[in-house]
């Protein structure tokens, strides 16, 4: 049994996801890591740029494992080195890509096959799992996305301002919601929910309530 959460950055939904996921007791899918990783093996070539050939012989050459919140590319833990500036960005720009793209929901619904699981990205209700049990799109304001976002990386003593971050949420959003393939969109079977005014334990309080309605408790 699938559950999907899609959304733009920092709405919470990697958070949300793991939690709804812990309460469930199902496994838990963050398939913006998978885009990370091939993001962190693309600029680790030194390439300029990236091409389609390019990006298909890169997706050929690599294995991404994501084990209890840890992610493995070729087996060597990038879980850190994932989250930083530069491969965030990237990861943005390569999840345009076509040879990306199908790979990626190809991984993505073979790790799901038979599992009870809450999966977490940009299209995963829309475009992976159009049969999901039960969907949602976390949304915030782009300042309060951004605040949040600012403090996360400030504790992890990640030095930045938050209009650096703003800026790049706005990039962010405006490139996810217009690339052709899978575009940032709510299904149109999703929940929509704003967490701007939310906490987080109001948030998984109101998706727990959604899927026990649906029957699972
Ligand atoms: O969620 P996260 O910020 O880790 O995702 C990194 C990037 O990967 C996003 O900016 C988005 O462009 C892309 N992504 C995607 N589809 C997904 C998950 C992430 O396009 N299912």
């Amino acid at each position: 049994m699938i559950i999907t959460i899609d959304g733009p950055a920092g709405a919470g939904k990697s958070t949300a996801a793991k939690l709804l996921a812990k309460k469930i007791n199902f496994q838990f899918l963050d398939t913006g890591a998978m885009y990370r990783a091939v993001a962190f093996a693309a600029l680790k070539t030194g390439a300029p740029t990236f091409d389609e050939p390019f990006l298909q012989k890169i997706i050929d050459g690599i294995t991404i494992n994501l084990l209890e919140g840890r992610v493995l590319l070729n087996g060597q833990d990038v879980s850190m080195q994932i989250r930083a500036k530069e491969t965030t960005e990237i990861a943005g720009v390569i999840a345009t890509s076509k040879v990306v793209r199908t790979k990626l929901v190809e991984l993505q619904r073979i790790a799901a096959f038979e599992k009870n699981m809450v999966c977490e990205g940009r299209d995963q209700g829309t475009t992976v799992f159009p049969d999901a049990f039960c969907k949602f799109f976390l949304t915030a304001r782009p300042e309060m996305r951004a605040q949040r976002r600012f403090l996360e990386l400030q504790e992890k003593g990640i030095n930045t301002t938050l209009q650096e971050i703003l800026d790049a949420i706005i990039t962010r959003d405006q490139r996810d919601e217009n690339r052709e393939i899978s575009p940032l969109t709510p299904a149109h079977d999703a929940m929509i929910l704003d967490t701007s005014d939310m906490n987080m334990n109001k948030v998984i309080e109101v998706m727990h309530e959604e899927i026990q309605r649906r029957g699972i408790k």
